[in-house]
C-alpha cells in the first residue's frame, strides 16, 4: 500500500486503491506525484502556489524521495520553465503556447489552474490511474489531468477531463489532451507526411526554438497528408538500440495538431490534442468534456525497443482481438473493380478455396440501383444490393462461400454519399456542405454529417443490417475516401463544434457497433492509410496501409508503420503492382496480416502452388508474425538488403524476411546479419521456406546458438536472382 509521506511524496510501488490526497501546503514545493512504469518515470510536483509542474521523465530512480531533488539541480528557466508547465493555461502569467484557452461565459479569456488533489486508482496488475484535479481560482472551471499508466509496457495514456458551472456556456478555444515539458541537451523529430499511395514518408529534422507542428485540417480521411505519429529523440537521433527516444500516437480520427516548443530555456513543450483550428468547442455548465488520448512511450534502447513497446500495449489493451488470429483472404478489388456478377463471384469463391485463405472479401460496386454503384460516381449511399450483378441479394454469396468452405466478407464506406444517390436526394440535410457555395467533391463524393444523431443511425444500420439479414457475414471493410470541404452541418447550432462532434458521433456509430459485434474482424481503410490512428483502431482488427502495394514500396511504408503497429493489425495483400515476381511479392505480404488481389486465374501452375504452399508456411509461423516480437534488423533506407524478425514469445521460434531494395550492381547481403531477440543460450536450426517450386535453396540447414546468431549473425544470400528470403530459426 502507498502512503503519502511527510513530505506529500508519493511512496511504495506506484499505485494505491483510490487514494485520495488532498494535501495541505506548508511548504515551498513540497507535493511530488512520480508516475513510474516499469523503466521510467515522469515526475510532477505542485508547488507552494498550488502550480503543477512537470520535472522529470526519464529513467526511474531507485530511490524514490530523490525525485523531490530534481527540480532544484534541473534549471528549468525560472517562471518561464516552470510556470504550470503539466497543463499550461492561457490569459494570465504564462506566455508559452497553452495546452489550454478558454471564453469564460463573461467573455473573460483567462485561466489560471491550480491543484487540488489527486486520486490513484490501480485497474490491475498492470494498469494504474491518476487523476489530478485543478481549479481555476476565480471562475468555477476544472479540469481533471489522466495518466494511465501500463506498467510492464513502459507505455502511458494521457487526457484531461473539462467542466465547468458557470452561467452560460465556455467556449473552449484550445483544449489539448497532454502536455509534456521534456528537459534535454537536443531533441530530434522524426514524423511523417504523405499523399494517396505515399503513406508514411518519414522526415527528421533537429527542433529549434519555436513551434514546429504537425496537423490535420482534413475533417475525415484525416492522416492522408499527415499521420499523428510521431518519435522524439533526446541528445542525439536514436537508432534501432540505442538513445533515448519517445514515440507518440494521438487517439483520434479527427483533426489533431501536436505543437513541439523548444522554449526560451530550452525545454520541449510537447502539446497533443484536437486541432483548435475552425474548432472553438461551446461547453455547456455541468457537462464534462473529455478529451482524445495521447499514448506514448519512452525508452532509453533505442527505436526498436520504442516499438515492441507500444506493439505490446497495442495487442493487449487497444485493437480488437490483439492477441487472436486473423483471416488470411482473397478480396477482388483489383481483379475486377467494378465489373462482377454472380457468376464471377462464385468463381472468386471457388479461387478462395484454392488458394487455401480462409474468406473471399467482396470490394466496392455491390450496391445501387437507381444509381448503380458501375463506377465511383453514383451509389453511395444507396446500400441495397444491386439487382442486376446480385439477382440472389448478399444471401447469395453467403451460400456459396459456405458450400466452398470459406468465409464471406464484405466492403462498406457508410460515411460517405454520392451526389448521384437516392440518400442524396431523400436526405441532402444529412450532407456536409456549404448551404451557398458550389459543392467540392474528393472522388465524386461527399460527407455525411455524423454529428446529426438521425445519420449516425443511419451509418449504425447501414453495417447492423449487413449482419442481421446475412448472419454468416464473416467481416467488414469500412473505407473512407473523402476529406470535408466546405466543413458545415445543418444539424449543428454552434458550426465551431462540428469537427469535433463529427468524430464523437463516428465513435458513437463504432461503439455501438462494437456492444453487438464486439469480436468481427473490421478493416480499417481510408482510401489506403488515411485514417490509421489509436483512436480508430480502439474499434478496428486491422487497417489497410495504402492502396500502393508495390512490394519494394511496401518494404519502406510497412517498416515505418511497424515503429508504431503490431504487424497483426498491417493488411498486406498481393496484387500486380510493381514489376517483382510473385514469390517476392507474398513475401512482403507476409511480414503482416497476409491476402491476396490477384486474378488466381491467371497465375502459373508454380506460381499456384508457390502461393498454396505459402498460405501453409504462413499459417505455421502466424504466432510469430501476429504475437511475437519484431526486430528491425537492416533498415531498407541504409542498406541494399531490407531485414526483419519476429521471435514468438517464448523465443523458441523465429522468421526472418530479407529483401533486396537496390538493384545497383553486386547490391545483396554481402555480410552476415545479425540476429536480435534469441535467447543466446539456446541452440536454433536456421533452414530457408518460402523457395520457390523448381528453384534450390543456397542455405544450408544448420544449427547454431542464439549467441552465435546475435554476435556473428547469418548471411540469407540475397542478391538479384535471390531477391527475397526467409529464414526459419527454430529453437532445438
Ligand atoms: C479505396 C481503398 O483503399 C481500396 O482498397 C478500395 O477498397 C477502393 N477504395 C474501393 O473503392
Amino acid at each position: 500500500m502507498n502512503k503519502i509521506n511527510s513530505k506529500g511524496l508519493l511512496t511504495g510501488a506506484i499505485i494505491a486503491l483510490n487514494v485520495l490526497c488532498n494535501v495541505s501546503f506548508t511548504k515551498a514545493q513540497d507535493v511530488i506525484i512520480p508516475i513510474e512504469t516499469k523503466d521510467n518515470a515522469l515526475v510532477l510536483q505542485v508547488t507552494d502556489e498550488k502550480l503543477l509542474n512537470m520535472v522529470y521523465f526519464g529513467s526511474k530512480l531507485s530511490e524514490k524521495n530523490e525525485y523531490a531533488n530534481i527540480a532544484k539541480i534541473y534549471k528549468f528557466g525560472g517562471s518561464i520553465g516552470t510556470y504550470n508547465n503539466a497543463y499550461t493555461t492561457a490569459g494570465t502569467r504564462n506566455l508559452m503556447e497553452p495546452a489550454i484557452a478558454v471564453t469564460h461565459a463573461d467573455g473573460n479569456k483567462s485561466l489560471e489552474l491550480k491543484y487540488i488533489n489527486h486520486t490513484v486508482t490501480k485497474i490491475n496488475d498492470d494498469v494504474s490511474l491518476l487523476s489530478i484535479s485543478l481549479k481555476d481560482s476565480v471562475y468555477d472551471f476544472e479540469v481533471t489531468l489522466n495518466y494511465q499508466t501500463y506498467y510492464n509496457e513502459d507505455v502511458t495514456e494521457q487526457w484531461s477531463v473539462i467542466k465547468h458551472h458557470e452561467k452560460k456556456d465556455v467556449v473552449l478555444n484550445k483544449y489539448a489532451s497532454a502536455n509534456l515539458c521534456i528537459r534535454a541537451g537536443s531533441y530530434w523529430l522524426k514524423h511523417y507526411h504523405g499523399d494517396w499511395v505515399k503513406e508514411m514518408t518519414p522526415e527528421e529534422e533537429q527542433l529549434n526554438h519555436g513551434i514546429k507542428t504537425l496537423d490535420s485540417k482534413l475533417g475525415s480521411r484525416t492522416d492522408l497528408f499527415q499521420p499523428p505519429v510521431f518519435m522524439v529523440s533526446l541528445n542525439k537521433s536514436a537508432t534501432e538500440d540505442e538513445g533515448e527516444v519517445m514515440y507518440g500516437n494521438l487517439e483520434w480520427s479527427g483533426n489533431f495538431r501536436i505543437d513541439f516548443e523548444v522554449d526560451p530555456a530550452n525545454n520541449l513543450r510537447l502539446i497533443a490534442g484536437i486541432n483548435n483550428f475552425a474548432a472553438d468547442y461551446n461547453l455547456k455548465a455541468g457537462v464534462e468534456f473529455a478529451t482524445p488520448k495521447f499514448v506514448y512511450t519512452l525508452t532509453n534502447k533505442g527505436k526498436g525497443e520504442a516499438s515492441r513497446n507500444l506493439q505490446t500495449w497495442a495487442r493487449k489493451y487497444k485493437i480488437v482481438d490483439g492477441n487472436g488470429s486473423r483471416l488470411t483472404l482473397l478480396n477482388n478489388w483489383e481483379s475486377t473493380y467494378f465489373d462482377f456478377n454472380e457468376e464471377k463471384l462464385a468463381g472468386l469463391l471457388k479461387d478462395t478455396k484454392k488458394l487455401g485463405v480462409d474468406l473471399f472479401l467482396l470490394d466496392d460496386g455491390w450496391f445501387g440501383n437507381k444509381y448503380p454503384r458501375n463506377g465511383d460516381h453514383a451509389g453511395l449511399g444507396d446500400w441495397e444490393a444491386n439487382k442486376a450483378k446480385l439477382p440472389h441479394d448478399i444471401a447469395f454469396l453467403t451460400k456459396e462461400a459456405k458450400a466452398n468452405d470459406v468465409k464471406f466478407g464484405i466492403w462498406v464506406e457508410p460515411e460517405m454519399v454520392n451526389p448521384k444517390s437516392e440518400l442524396y436526394e431523400k436526405h441532402p440535410d444529412w450532407v456536409i456542405k456549404q448551404p451557398q457555395r458550389p459543392e467540392i467533391y474528393m472522388r465524386n463524393q461527399l460527407v455525411l454529417d455524423l454529428s446529426n444523431p438521425k445519420v449516425q443511425d443511419f451509418v449504425f444500420g447501414i453495417v447492423d443490417n449487413l449482419f442481421v439479414k446475412n448472419p454468416d457475414l464473416a467481416y467488414i471493410k469500412w473505407d473512407c475516401n473523402s476529406v470535408i470541404f466546405n466543413a458545415y452541418s445543418a444539424y449543428e447550432k454552434n458550426q465551431s463544434n462540428f469537427y469535433t462532434d463529427y468524430v464523437l458521433g463516428l465513435y458513437k456509430v463504432l461503439d455501438r457497433l462494437r456492444a453487438k459485434y464486439p469480436k468481427v474482424p473490421l478493416m480499417l481503410c481510408s482510401g489506403g492509410g488515411g485514417r490509421v490512428d489509436y483512436g480508430a483502431l480502439k474499434y478496428f482488427t486491422e487497417y489497410w496501409p495504402s492502396d500502393n502495394t508495390e512490394p519494394i514500396e511496401r518494404v519502406f511504408m510497412q517498416w515505418e508503420y511497424s515503429y508504431f503497429y503490431p504487424a497483426i493489425t498491417s493488411s498486406n495483400h498481393v496484387t500486380d503492382w510493381g514489376k517483382q515476381p510473385i514469390k517476392f511479392r507474398v513475401d512482403v505480404a507476409m511480414m503482416g496480416k497476409l491476402g491476396f488481389d490477384v486474378v488466381i486465374g491467371k497465375l502459373k501452375p508454380a506460381e499456384l502452388a508457390f502461393c498454396q504452399a505459402a498460405v501453409n508456411t504462413y499459417k505455421q509461423f502466424s504466432e510469430e508474425i501476429w504475437h511475437g516480437d519484431q526486430y528491425r534488423l537492416q533498415d531498407p533506407r541504409e542498406n541494399d538488403v531490407a531485414s526483419i524478425m519476429y521471435v514468438d514469445p517464448a523465443k523458441t521460434t523465429a522468421i526472418m524476411f530479407n529483401y533486396l531494395v537496390n538493384n545497383r550492381y553486386g547490391a545483396g547481403s554481402n555480410m552476415p546479419i545479425r540476429l536480435k531477440g534469441l535467447n543466446p543460450d539456446k541452440m536454433y536450426t536456421i533452414s530457408e521456406v518460402n523457395v520457390f517450386p523448381g528453384t534450390r535453396s543456397t542455405i544450408t540447414e544448420a544449427t547454431y546458438t542464439g549467441k552465435f546468431l546475435m554476435t556473428i549473425g547469418l548471411n540469407p544470400d540475397v542478391r538479384e536472382n535471390r531477391a527475397s528470403v526467409l529464414i526459419a530459426v527454430k529453437g532445438n
